[in-house]
């Protein structure tokens, strides 16, 4: 994949209107109540770092690492945690924020993970980018920016071998 074969999904402005209407409804929701983010990196650090700097609640920030991709475009099915060392989350709200739900194996993993090992306040599913068409798990986000039908996408953190992580707008391959 190279950049120049890249046609524009959503640009740069989109994605920052569409972050900002996301922040503003969880604004309305968590009523200024403390919320600890999780973000799932690697792919979801662009948009972890510009939702909160819209949330107007204390928020602590936690990073964990999972992966479920195999060598390129391909889902090797089965999601394996690389770092998930979290503080303790009993009685917190929990916000995790992912870059895209594609089979939805990585939030149903994520979700049984928080869920089987702390009682928390409110556990809330928020992703960027739904890819609904590929779903093989019953998980449905609480929070998405946008739906997306069946394409590889890159770009605004997400990755094709490593790369284009650090676009501006979300692209996919004409
Ligand atoms: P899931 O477990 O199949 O829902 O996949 C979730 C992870 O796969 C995401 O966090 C992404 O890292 C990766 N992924 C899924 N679809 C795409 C895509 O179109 N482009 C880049 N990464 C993707």
């Amino acid at each position: 994949m190279k950049i120049d074969e890249l046609k524009v999904l959503f640009s740069e402005e989109q994605i920052q209107k569409r972050i900002k209407e996301l922040a503003d409804e969880m604004n309305k929701l968590y009523k200024k109540e403390e919320v600890t983010a999780i973000c799932v990196l690697k792919g979801a650090v662009m948009f972890a770092a510009d939702l909160v700097k819209h949330l107007d609640m204390p928020i602590q920030m936690e990073f964990i690492r999972l992966s479920s991709y195999g060598a390129g475009t391909t889902t090797s099915g089965k999601v394996h945690a690389v770092d998930i060392s979290l503080p303790d989350l009993n009685n917190k709200n929990v916000l995790i924020i992912e870059d895209i739900v594609d089979t939805g194996l990585t939030a149903k993993f994520l979700t049984d993970f928080i869920n089987n090992n702390f009682k928390t306040k409110s556990t809330k599913f928020c992703s960027l980018l739904d890819k609904k068409i590929s779903r093989v798990t019953d998980i449905e986000p609480d929070y998405f920016g946008f739906e997306i039908d069946n394409k590889f996408v890159v770009g605004y953190g997400l990755d094709f071998d490593g790369y284009f992580r650090n676009l501006r707008y979300i692209g996919y391959k004409n």
